[in-house]
């Protein structure tokens, strides 16, 4: 989700440095948000001027360094939190004192990353929707330690982004993944037990509850792999075995199958695999 939120914040107006691991990372992230500009460029919804504002702003790295003197960083490295605590203590000593540290964490508490920290007053959650170009939420979350003063800078900021922010405490899976996961962890067992095929299944939800993708569907595009560590965190952080992972999610994950960016889940997405490789 890096690449959106990159996006949102160059088109913004706000000179921002994406950093990956390797340049050949970064290229597809800068060939995505290219994509993704001239395609809102088409729908009108931003002009040429914008567009060319938005590429001048936006930079790229492949070091952490590169985020030095940013007054903000977004952290959106995968749902791991060794992986994540490495990178908020390293960030932790690079950047000046006042600046703050979020995530895009779906599900891990910002109250633990605050902890490995000397600044936990000023690491919140920043939770982005996929895509994020075109979703308007952003999650705030304030974890234990979280200046209140923080939280309304990080506010005012998703004001100029264009997004509605809504404030979340520091909860397993915060509202939206509380709510999203065990929905898409049922529609599994549904799925699971032969109630219905993937396409019934997602049939009913999407119109019959109107919603725009089936919760099958909407879990491949957000990545099995991603909606098993969420189920996870829910299940060990609640207590509560409602939020036990179906067996058919982990089978899936454990063959690889892990949806849109796999090129299969509980759909087959081959040829769009192809063509994005
Ligand atoms: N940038 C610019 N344009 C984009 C885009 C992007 N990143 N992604 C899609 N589009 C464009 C599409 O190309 C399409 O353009 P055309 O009309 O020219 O074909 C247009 O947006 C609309 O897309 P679709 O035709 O595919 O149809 P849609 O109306 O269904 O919209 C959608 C797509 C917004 C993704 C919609 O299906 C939707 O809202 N789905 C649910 C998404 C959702 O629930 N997201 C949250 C996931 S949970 C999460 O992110 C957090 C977590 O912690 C797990």
């Amino acid at each position: 989700m890096g690449n959106g939120i990159a996006q949102v914040f160059a088109q913004h107006g706000f000179n921002v440095t994406l950093i990956d691991v390797s340049d050949a990372v970064l290229q597809q992230a800068v060939n995505r948000i290219e994509g993704s500009l001239s395609k809102l460029q088409q729908k009108g919804k931003l002009s040429a001027e914008q567009v060319a504002g938005a590429r001048e702003r936006l930079g790229t790295g492949t070091s952490l360094s590169a985020a030095a003197t940013s007054e903000l960083v977004v952290e959106a490295v995968s749902e791991n939190l060794a992986l994540k605590s490495k990178i908020f203590r390293e960030l932790d000593g690079l950047l000046d004192p006042d600046a703050i540290i979020a995530s895009n964490t779906s599900s891990i508490s910002i109250t633990t990353l605050g902890a490995v920290t000397h600044r936990p007053a000023q690491v919140a959650g920043m939770h982005f929707m996929n895509p994020v170009p075109l979703m308007p939420l952003v999650e705030l979350i304030r974890g234990a330690a979280t200046d209140q003063e923080v939280i309304d800078t990080i506010h005012d900021l998703c004001l100029r982004l264009g997004k509605t922010p809504v404030l979340a405490q520091d909860y397993p899976g915060f509202i939206s993944n509380r709510i999203l996961m065990p929905m898409i962890n049922e529609a599994v067992f549904a799925l699971m037990e032969g109630v219905g095929t993937p396409e019934a299944i997602d049939t009913v939800m999407k119109l019959g509850m109107n919603h725009p993708m089936g919760p099958l569907e909407l879990a491949d595009f957000i990545g099995l792999d991603v909606c098993l560590a969420i189920m996870e965190v829910l299940h060990q952080g609640l207590g509560d075995d409602k939020y036990r992972p179906c067996p058919l999610l982990r089978r899936t994950v454990a063959a690889g199958h892990l949806g849109r960016k796999s090129g299969r889940g509980f759909y087959s997405y081959a040829q769009e695999a192809a063509i994005a490789r």
